[in-house]
Parts: structure tokens; sequence; C-alpha cells
């Protein structure tokens, strides 16, 4: 079933198209990756899907409903957090503090009052509760990329935009990463869209990949029907 839907999305900057009539569909429950050469328009996608832009033109359907154009807190409270490909999180506060920020700024979140318990969980399910007390600042690369996952999943997310986690890990820390995301959409029906440069990744957890390329969508298919594709080798994946 049709979660969320882009029809014609068109978003210009001055004179750069950054995307050019891109269509999509990401179906509930999947993860779908979103790959494509630098500069391709994947952020500006989410920014556009998750409120921080207007498009220039086109549509964005959550769920039946058109939410063009709706605030990044708008779109949030109807359940699309995202992640940003550069961590933001509030250096000087501890990682629970991070995490409580999201609770207690969620309007989706039942118990208003008790943030520390909703907080704590959030940080034991993507596994960095032992450094609940832990300044943001003092968080390593993983850590860091966790706590953004955490404070996303904090919001209660239907759907989750994911920009890039799982750059600058070595391969360890991706397969725990991939571990987490694959765990997220299993265990807590999370539908996941997910820009990634990770080949690697892509191809074990998604479900399905959509590619874009110079602001356009180029293919989609299966992450083997994508990676052996000539025109997405051509584009982005190189000989
Ligand atoms: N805020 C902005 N202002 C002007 N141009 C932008 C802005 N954001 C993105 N762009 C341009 O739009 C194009 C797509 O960028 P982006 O969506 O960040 O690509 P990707 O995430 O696929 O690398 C690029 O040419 C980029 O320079
Ligand atoms: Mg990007």
């Amino acid at each position: 079933m049709a979660l969320l839907e882009g029809h014609g999305l068109w978003k210009k900057f001055g004179g750069v198209l950054a995307l050019n009539r891109v269509d999509f569909v990401l179906n509930s429950g999947e993860i779908a990756g979103l790959i494509g050469p630098n500069g391709a328009g994947k952020t500006t996608l989410f920014n556009v899907i998750a409120g921080a832009f207007k498009p220039t033109s086109g549509h964005v359907i959550f769920n039946g409903t058109d939410i063009t154009g709706h605030s990044a807190n708008r779109t949030c409270r109807q359940g699309i957090a995202r992640t940003f490909q550069v961590t933001r999180p509030f250096p000087e506060m501890t990682c629970l503090e991070n995490v409580a920020v999201s609770v207690i700024n969620s309007p989706r979140q039942s118990e208003h009052g008790n943030w520390h318990e909703p907080a704590l969980a959030v940080l034991k399910h993507v596994g960095l509760h032992t450094h609940s007390e832990t300044l943001a600042k003092g968080l390593n690369l993983i850590e860091k990329k966790r706590l953004e996952m955490a404070r996303a999943l904090a919001t209660k997310p239907n759907i989750l935009l994911l920009d890039e986690v799982l750059g600058g890990l070595n391969s360890q820390e991706i397969q725990e990463a991939v571990e987490l995301i694959q765990d997220l959409r299993d265990r807590l029906g999370l539908t996941i869209f997910w820009i990634e440069h990770v080949m690697g990744a892509i191809m074990k957890a998604a479900d399905r990949v959509i590619v874009l390329d110079q602001g356009a969508n180029l293919m989609e298919g299966t992450p083997e029907e994508v990676v052996s594709d000539p025109q997405v080798i051509k584009a982005y994946l190189g000989e």
C-alpha cells in the first residue's frame, strides 16, 4: 500500500533545477533506498517531503492526504521524521537530554509529563543507553549517528527519512547500523526511505531502490536490478 507519494516534484533554486519532475512511491513497511550521484537532488527531495522547502510545483501525498508545503513541524507531527546528513545534536546536552527534547516536543507523545522513560527506551533501541549521561559533543561518529536516529525516533514517526547515516563508518559499524535499520522496520513497523552511498548496505537491506540523476528519476527496481542497469552504472556506479 502506498504510504507516501511524490508526483511531478520540481524544485528550483535560482537557476538550478534541483528536482526535475520527480515521481516516487513509498510502500508501507518497506525499506526503499534512494541513490544517485552528488548533486542528484536526493537531500532536496527529503527537504521537500519533510517540509524544509516548498516544491516549486508538484505534490507530496501522505496516507492519501496532500501535505505539499506543510511546515517541518507539521510534517513531523503527522509522522514523518528525518535525520540530517551532518548530525545536529545539542553538543552541551547529554544524550538523554537530546532525546528528551524530541520526546517533549512531540505532540504524538502520549506520556507528556514523563519524558525520562520514553527517552531512555529510544536510547536503548539504538544501543546508546550506556551513554545516556554522556554529553553529545563527547560521542564518536557512530554514536552521533545513533543519537541522530534516536532523536528522529523519539517523535514516534511512521516514516523515517535517513540521509547518509553510514557515511564515515567502518565496516563493522556499517554492519551494526544496517541491523539497526532493519530492526526499526521489523520490530517497530517503520517505513524507511534511505539515502545512501554505501551500496553494500543498500544491497543488503533495501527492498527497492530509486535512482535519481540530475534532479530526475533515472530508474528504480530491486537492488540487483539497479546495480546491473547500464544507465545507473554510467551515471553513478562507474565501471
Ligand atoms: N538551499 C539550496 N540553495 C541552492 N541550491 C541548492 C540548495 N540545496 C541544494 N541545492 C542544489 O540542488 C542540487 C541538488 O542538491 P542535493 O539535493 O543536495 O543533492 P544530493 O543530496 O543528491 O547530493 C545541487 O545542484 C545543489 O547545489
Ligand atoms: Mg545529500
